[in-house]
C-alpha cells in the first residue's frame, strides 16, 4: 500500500486520478475509476447539445447513483467557456441539496484560467471540498498558491489535450513545485501511462498521479471505439501542438490538426478571444463532436498526449489502477532496496 496526503484526504486506496477531459465525457469513467479505488473525474463536457448546466448536474447524479466512492469533478474557467461562472455556483448548492453527492465531491479542479474566483466561492460554500487548479509554469503555480487552493495539478507541456504557452516539461515542473511548495497537495500529470512513471511520479514528491491519454484507451471510458484504436499504434512522435479554443492544444497528427498547422502567438489568441465569434467556438466544438459521436477520426480533433507512445494495448481500468500501483511499489521497494 502506498500512502500519501491524496489517498488519505481523500480516503482512496491507489494515488491515481483520471484527468479530466471535457468537452467529451469521462462520466462513466469516473466510476470506473473510483470504483477500481483511484479518484475519478468527471469533465466539463459540453457535446450532446444540451443545457450545460443541467447536463453537468445529471453527470453527477449519474456517479452518485452507480458508486459510493470519492470523485472529483472539473471546471473549464476560461473566459469562453461562458457557463463556468454559473456551474460554479451551482455546485456547492447541489451539494448542500444531496448530502450523499456532498459527502463524495472531495475534489474539484479548476483549469483553462484563474483560480481566484472558484477559490473564493468554493471556500465559503462548499469548504469540504477540495479545491486544485491546474499550473503549467512555476510563476502560476506561484498564484494558485496565493489564491490559497488546497492543491497544485502540475501538468507539463507533453500532456494531451489543452496546454498553455509555457512549454515546461513535468519533469521540471514537478521537481520545482515540490521543492518551493513541499507543504502543498501535488498531483503531477502529463506524461505519465506506465508503472515506471507512477513510481517516478511519486519518488519526486508528487502525492498522485493524473492520466488522461491513458484512461480514454480503456475499456471503461466512453470515447468512441475508432478514437481508443489510434492510441496503441501511435508513437510519441505522432502528436504536435496547434491552436485550440483556450491556447495551444495536443492533439494526434491527423487531418483537422494538419489544417490547424502551427500555435498562433498568444497576443493574436487573446484578440481572438476578445473579438469572440459563437460561430466560430461552435465550428471548433463540432470537430470534437464528430468525433465523440460519430468517432471521425480525419476531420476531427483528437487531443491525446505523448504519452500514446507508451501505450500498446487497451486495458481495463481496474489494470491502470491497482496494476499500475503495484509495480510502481515493486519498483520502489526494489530501489530501497539497493540503497546501503
Ligand atoms: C481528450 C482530452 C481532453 C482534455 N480536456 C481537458 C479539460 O477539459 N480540462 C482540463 O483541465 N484538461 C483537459 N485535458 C488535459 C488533461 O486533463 C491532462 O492534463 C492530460 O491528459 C495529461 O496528459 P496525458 O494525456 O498524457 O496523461 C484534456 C486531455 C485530453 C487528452
Amino acid at each position: 500500500m502506498i500512502k500519501t496526503r491524496i489517498t488519505e484526504k481523500f480516503g482512496i486506496k491507489y494515488p491515481i486520478i483520471s484527468a479530466p477531459m471535457g468537452p467529451f465525457y469521462t462520466t462513466k469513467l469516473a466510476v470506473a475509476v473510483s470504483e477500481a479505488g483511484g479518484l475519478g473525474v468527471v469533465s466539463h463536457a459540453t457535446l450532446r447539445g444540451k443545457n450545460s448546466v443541467k447536463d453537468f448536474k445529471e453527470q453527477l447524479d449519474y456517479v452518485v447513483e452507480h458508486t459510493d466512492k470519492p470523485f472529483g469533478l472539473n471546471v473549464r474557467v476560461a473566459r469562453i467557456q461562458t457557463d463556468h461562472k454559473v456551474l460554479l455556483r451551482k455546485i456547492p448548492q447541489w451539494c448542500n441539496e444531496n448530502p450523499k453527492l456532498r459527502e463524495q465531491l472531495v475534489y474539484a479542479l479548476t483549469s483553462a484560467g484563474g483560480p481566484r474566483i472558484a477559490g473564493k466561492m468554493w471556500k465559503e460554500k462548499a469548504p469540504d471540498m477540495a479545491h486544485f487548479h491546474v499550473g503549467p509554469a512555476l510563476w502560476l503555480v506561484d498564484k494558485i498558491v496565493e489564491s490559497g487552493c488546497d492543491g497544485i495539478v502540475a501538468t507539463g507541456t507533453e500532456g494531451g489535450g489543452h496546454q498553455s504557452y509555457e512549454g515546461i516539461t513535468t519533469l521540471v515542473l514537478v521537481q520545482q513545485v515540490t521543492q518551493k511548495y513541499p507543504e502543498k497537495m501535488l498531483v503531477a500529470c502529463g506524461g505519465f501511462a506506465t508503472p515506471e512513471g507512477v513510481a517516478a511520479g511519486l519518488s519526486m514528491g508528487a502525492d498522485a498521479v493524473a492520466m488522461g491519454t491513458r484512461f480514454i484507451a480503456s475499456n471503461e471510458s466512453e470515447f468512441h471505439q475508432n478514437y481508443k484504436d489510434l492510441i496503441p499504434p501511435a508513437t510519441a512522435r505522432d502528436t504536435m501542438l496547434t491552436t485550440g479554443g483556450f491556447g495551444p492544444i495536443r492533439l494526434l497528427k491527423n487531418k483537422y490538426c494538419l489544417e490547424h498547422g502551427e500555435i498562433i502567438s498568444k497576443e493574436e489568441k487573446i484578440s481572438q478571444e476578445l473579438a469572440y465569434d459563437m460561430d466560430e467556438y461552435l465550428k471548433d466544438l463540432m470537430a470534437y463532436e464528430l468525433v465523440y459521436t460519430k468517432g471521425d477520426t480525419v476531420d476531427g480533433a483528437v487531443p491525446v498526449g505523448q504519452t500514446v507512445g507508451l501505450i500498446d494495448s487497451i486495458l481495463d481500468v481496474d489494470d491502470i489502477i491497482s496494476g499500475f500501483t503495484n509495480k510502481a511499489e515493486k519498483i520502489l521497494k526494489n530501489l530501497c532496496s539497493n540503497i546501503s
